[in-house]
């Protein structure tokens, strides 16, 4: 604003006359310059931290209270024999303000127990706000594979879906900010671990893919894949993942117990035409390392990603570098 103003009350006249001025004059002129900057940094700095002060004092809830209670986001849940893993996410996820159902993909060969479901239960009803309390249902397999936690869920209320593994937790900003991203492009898988593919052009005429993990994605700035080990996404994707999916896919992933989460990213960005949507947010993993912390965990991958995009006719992933942040946790743009 004050460049514009100055630009216009000076005339061309005025700016002739500035440049055969005295040195003396001028050296004054960027001093007074110099002051003017420093104390509009100080002053932009000190607002800005008081603002960030009183934004990061509200709610989540706050923000959206206009927004319909019943449109809120379903966890859905991957657990395998990690009961206090399980206890510990549900118990922070429940307090999560537009959280509204939770349900636990259940791939063991015994149904759960009556202690971990009163438990369970138990846990959510102290969680309960204003009469209301999240609803927790166990989807019950008989066979165990990967891609059961890619089924349909009959009874799901909202049409947001949180993917979520039993060992990593988000705090409720995070995922609550995810949700609003989410619900902006309800069409895109929005999540919080990107991964990338890039063409490998030292094998095949440009039809071979390497995958790259974290390092490479912080490396280059770009990704392709988000995880559905912390993804938002359209339940519809169940619908096509159970149904549109080639079988060899599918039992690729059950047979090698690997790489569901990037045939997920394969059929939406083969829906959408576009890529996932990155979101910044604070991580805290709670159980052992998984299988990627395997060393040729890399390799299997690059291998999924092959026979995967084999199996489409084509690669459907598509490459970005945008990324979603929460701009109240910004001081400076
Ligand atoms: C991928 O997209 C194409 C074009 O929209 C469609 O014909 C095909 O069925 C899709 N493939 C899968 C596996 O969903």
């Amino acid at each position: 604003m004050g460049r514009s103003c100055c630009l216009n009350r000076r005339t061309e006249q005025r700016f002739r006359l500035l440049a055969i001025s005295t040195v003396k004059s001028v050296s004054v002129k960027i001093k007074l310059l110099l002051c003017c900057c420093i104390s509009l940094t100080l002053l932009v700095f000190y607002s800005t931290s008081f603002s960030f002060v009183l934004w990061t004092n509200q709610t989540p809830q706050t923000l959206n209270r206009f927004t319909d209670s019943r449109k809120g986001y379903s966890i859905v849940m991957n657990t395998w024999k990690r009961y206090d893993l399980l206890k510990q996410s549900i118990r922070h996820y429940s307090s999560c303000p537009r959280l509204e159902s939770v349900h636990i993909v259940w791939s063991e060969p015994d149904p759960p127990s009556d202690v971990l479901l009163k438990s369970l239960q138990l846990l959510l009803k102290s969680k309960s706000k204003d009469g209301r309390q999240v609803k927790l249902k166990f989807d019950i397999n008989m066979e165990d594979s990967l891609n059961n936690r890619f089924k349909e869920i009959k009874d799901l209320e909202t049409d947001a879906v949180f993917s979520i593994d039993d060992d990593v937790i988000f705090p409720c900003s995070s995922v609550e900010f995810a949700f609003d991203v989410w619900q902006s492009a309800p069409d895109a898988m929005v999540g919080f671990v990107p991964r990338v593919h890039w063409v490998d052009s030292a094998k095949g005429e440009g039809n071979k893919f390497i995958y790259g993990g974290w390092w490479s994605v912080w490396w280059t700035g770009t990704y392709s894949m988000v995880l559905s080990k912390a993804a938002f996404f359209h339940k519809k994707y169940f619908t096509l993942y159970t149904n549109e999916m080639p079988a060899s896919i599918t039992e690729y992933a059950t047979k090698n117990r690997n790489c569901e989460d990037i045939a997920m990213s394969f059929i939406v960005a083969n829906a959408t035409g576009a890529p996932p949507i990155w979101v910044k947010g604070k991580i805290f993993e709670i159980g052992s390392t998984g299988i990627s912390s395997l060393r040729d965990h890399s390799e299997r991958r690059t291998e999924c990603i092959n026979i995967f995009a084999a199996a489409f006719g084509q690669m459907p992933l598509v490459s970005t570098s945008v990324k979603a942040v929460d701009s109240r946790g910004i001081w400076f743009w």
